[in-house]
């Protein structure tokens, strides 16, 4: 079981580079199975998720190929049009092979990903809206059996903002008979680059990154190449890693507009942030101010970068109330910064961090989910000792060596197999 070592009070200053999105090239590789052919991606995150997803694209015949950060998928006419258990379980993502399977080939088997410990992560408005283009579903032992003769397009109100039902949904409906409306719909970057590609296969996509997108269904679409957008989440978490320790850091290769919300709560607790076209710096910050923050949908603040900033609230002047509006159990953070002697309250959906500049100290703590376990790694950067976070499995997830770019930056850090 791997563990991550981190001996604390090294300051981080320098650039780091950021890798491409997971939260968007998951859902690209499922987008090929819209089209038989080869699909090249690049800037693709040599990610665990990512691997997952080629183990399942590879399970429905399709031939997929990394070479540096470019993978090619070569897709044929699937065998099956399912998604076992034992792939969707290890990552939640598969069911965003569903669209595109029952939109292409009119039917799809798809494992129910199940919970994960953020939350029930339930997927009714993925179905909801499945049947709203005109497919049967039916839930058999466990998985999603979803039938449709041809998708024909409709208007389709979410009624919850999601970000995975928008994109299975919108997916769907390139290939549908006529006009779909999808209203409330997420508004993520993530989905702005799923359509763009969807767009360069030929579909027909408008207003994607509002709350209406609009899809005229095509009868065919065809493979196409595309860049990954970079890894807002990722980014967001390097840059609080050098405000945490007090450095100076510039992290490339991301659109400040991405990562507004952030920008904005780092100026508020008193950082100075410079930014240009495709970089965001924070600056040397000793002694920071607690600021609240409540996550939302985009572009509000992310739900994916609300463990780090608890990280950095820990050891701010004050007391930060942090709202988690998106997921009902994203707080399993909280009890592991305790260990490390942070004073954090956790109520449901809220926490109470009372700030101790300086007062974490060195413990050995468990990760529990992906962006629980970044929060840890935050933690250790400033924590007296050297801070040992167990599982960390999780971690790799989402990023790609992120101990590599840590140390790149000035961190004493780690990993023992
Ligand atoms: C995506 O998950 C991301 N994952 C998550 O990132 C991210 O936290 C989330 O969007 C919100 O931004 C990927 O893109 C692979 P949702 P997704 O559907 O699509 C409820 C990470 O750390 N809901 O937008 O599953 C749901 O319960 C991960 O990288 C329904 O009620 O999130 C939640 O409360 C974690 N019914 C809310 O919507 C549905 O059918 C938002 O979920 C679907 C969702």
């Amino acid at each position: 079981m791997d563990r991550m070592v981190i001996e604390g009070g090294h300051q981080l200053n320098g650039h780091v580079d950021v890798g491409g999105a997971k939260n968007s090239a998951l859902k690209l590789l499922f987008a090929s199975l819209l089209a038989e052919g080869k699909h090249t991606f690049h800037n693709v995150p040599n990610l665990a998720d990512v691997g997952s997803a080629a183990v399942l694209l590879n399970s429905l015949g399709c031939e997929t190929h990394r070479s540096g950060t470019t993978f090619t998928v070569n897709v044929k006419k699937p065998q099956s049009f399912e998604a076992h258990y034992d792939l969707v379980r290890k990552m939640r993502a598969s069911i965003l092979c569903l669209g595109p399977l029952l939109a292409k080939y009119g039917e799809a088997v798809v494992s129910l990903p199940g919970g994960c410990a953020i939350g029930t992560r339930p997927i009714d408005l993925h179905l909801e809206g499945m049947k709203a283009l005109g497919a049967t579903i039916t839930l058999e032992e466990g998985y999603v059996k979803a039938r449709a003769k041809k998708l024909k397009g409709a208007n389709f109100l979410f009624e919850t903002s999601t970000v995975g039902g928008t994109e299975n949904v919108m997916m769907a409906a390139t290939l549908a008979e006529g006009i779909t409306v999808l209203e409330n719909a997420a508004k993520e970057p993530e989905i702005v680059d799923l359509a763009e590609y969807l767009n360069k296969m030929g579909a027909k996509i408008k207003g994607h990154g509002t709350s209406v997108i609009t899809i005229e269904g095509v009868e065919k679409l065809k493979p196409a190449e595309h860049t990954v957008m970079s890894d807002r989440i990722e980014a967001g978490t390097l840059l609080i890693a050098g405000a945490m320790t007090g450095g100076e850091v510039t992290v490339n290769r991301i659109h400040p507009a991405h990562i507004e919300a952030l920008i904005v709560k780092l100026k508020e607790a008193g950082f100075k942030i410079s930014q240009t076209d495709l970089s965001v710096t924070v600056h040397r910050q000793i002694g920071w101010r607690a600021v609240d923050i409540t996550t939302n949908p985009y572009p509000l603040f992310p739900t994916d970068i609300q463990a780090q900033f608890m990280a950095l609230m820990t050891i701010a002047e004050g007391t930060s109330v942090i709202t988690e509006t998106v997921f009902e159990n994203r707080f399993m953070h909280v009890q592991e910064l305790c260990r490390l002697g942070a004073d954090i309250t956790p109520k449901t959906r809220v926490a109470v961090v009372r700030g101790k500049p300086g007062g974490l100290i060195a413990a050995p703590v468990m990760a529990t989910d992906l962006r629980a376990s970044a929060s840890l790694v935050l933690a250790g950067l400033v924590a007296k000792g050297a801070t040992v976070v167990n599982r960390i499995y999780h971690l790799d997830r989402g990023y790609e060596n992120l101990e590599g770019k840590l140390t790149q930056l000035g961190a004493k850090i780690k990993r023992i197999e």
